[in-house]
Formats: C-alpha cells, sequence, structure tokens
C-alpha cells in the first residue's frame, strides 16, 4: 500500500486533459497498482472520490465511493473513461470539497441524477444510474478528467468557505 501525493490547486496537472484508458492497458501491472494506491490515497485523506490527474497521473480513471447509504462496508467503485449523461435537466446546489483544495467547500449546482458508463478495473462496461450526492461525486470526479475544479462550475463565490467557517456558520443551512 502506498499512499500518493496529491497535487493542489495551481498545478498544471490538475487542468489538463486526461487521456483515455486502452482496455489492454488494464493488464499493465502498474495501472492496477495506480487504482489500489488511488482507494489508499482516498482513504487516508477521508475522500469520498479521487481521480488520476490529483494523483499526477493524466489518464482517464477516478475512484470513489458511490453508495447511497455509505456504511463500514462500503467498497471504493472504479471507473475508466467515465462518461456521465444528465438523467434530468434538474439541478441542485450542494456543498463540495475537494482533496486539491484543502480545507475549502463551496455551494456548486450539479444534475441531480445521472447515468454514469465506464469500464471496470477488468475492462468490464459499467452502468450505473445516481443520484443525490453519489451522482454529485461522479460528476466532480469526471470533471476532473477535463481539467475542470468545482470553483468553475459555482455560479457565485458567495458561499466558499474554510472548513472551521463552514462547521460554525453553514452547517445547519444544509438541505
Ligand atoms: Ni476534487
Amino acid at each position: 500500500m502506498s499512499i500518493l501525493k496529491v497535487a493542489r490547486m495551481g498545478h498544471p496537472v490538475l487542468r489538463r486533459r486526461a487521456e483515455s484508458i486502452g482496455r489492454s492497458d488494464l493488464k499493465n501491472r502498474a495501472l492496477q497498482q495506480l487504482i489500489d494506491d488511488m482507494i489508499d490515497t482516498m482513504h487516508e485523506y477521508q475522500g469520498v472520490g479521487l481521480a488520476a490527474p490529483q494523483v499526477h497521473e493524466g489518464v482517464r480513471l477516478f475512484v470513489a465511493m458511490l453508495d447511497e447509504e455509505p456504511d463500514a462496508n462500503s467498497v471504493a467503485s472504479v471507473l475508466i473513461n467515465p462518461e456521465i449523461e444528465p438523467a434530468t435537466r434538474e439541478q441542485h446546489a450542494g456543498w463540495e470539497g475537494c482533496l486539491s483544495i484543502p480545507d475549502i467547500r463551496g455551494l456548486v449546482p450539479r444534475y441531480t441524477e445521472i447515468t454514469l458508463r465506464g469500464l471496470d478495473r477488468e475492462g468490464r462496461p459499467r452502468e450505473l444510474a445516481l443520484k443525490g450526492f453519489p451522482a454529485r461525486v461522479a460528476q466532480h470526479e469526471t470533471d476532473h478528467l477535463d481539467g475542470v475544479l468545482f470553483f468553475d462550475r459555482m455560479t457565485s463565490f458567495e458561499s466558499l468557505t474554510f472548513l472551521d467557517e463552514y462547521s460554525r456558520y453553514w452547517t445547519k443551512d444544509e438541505d
């Protein structure tokens, strides 16, 4: 197990479009090791998702906790070459943070329901219908693969807050 260094906002890797992964690349030991290390890194920093560019790898892959009601038995989902299709036109502003933008939270509008398609780590097609927070996480992580950070999606910076102030002033407003 290795904990990887997480790139922080300002590092150019976070702004580049990541490259697609070929199905045969998934037989590559180094890539499978990267996936395991990304899962360990996500858990180590108590994240709910981590995209490869955040650990300085420009490939289209993310790991995330996508259970609607996560518990101790929840396992990380691995999505290769993920694509998002909105299943509704409805968007909802909800709180997001990012391991690459430590200790900051902001309200970000996202589609409330999506279809997430991609491959799993063995190269099998996956299709997930997601709503609510897992749908939000999947949109946030897929954005990372296109060099997009959650700040870019905010319609106003009024809600931008440090974590301490978030706990103090904002959590009661959460719906
Ligand atoms: Ni992020």
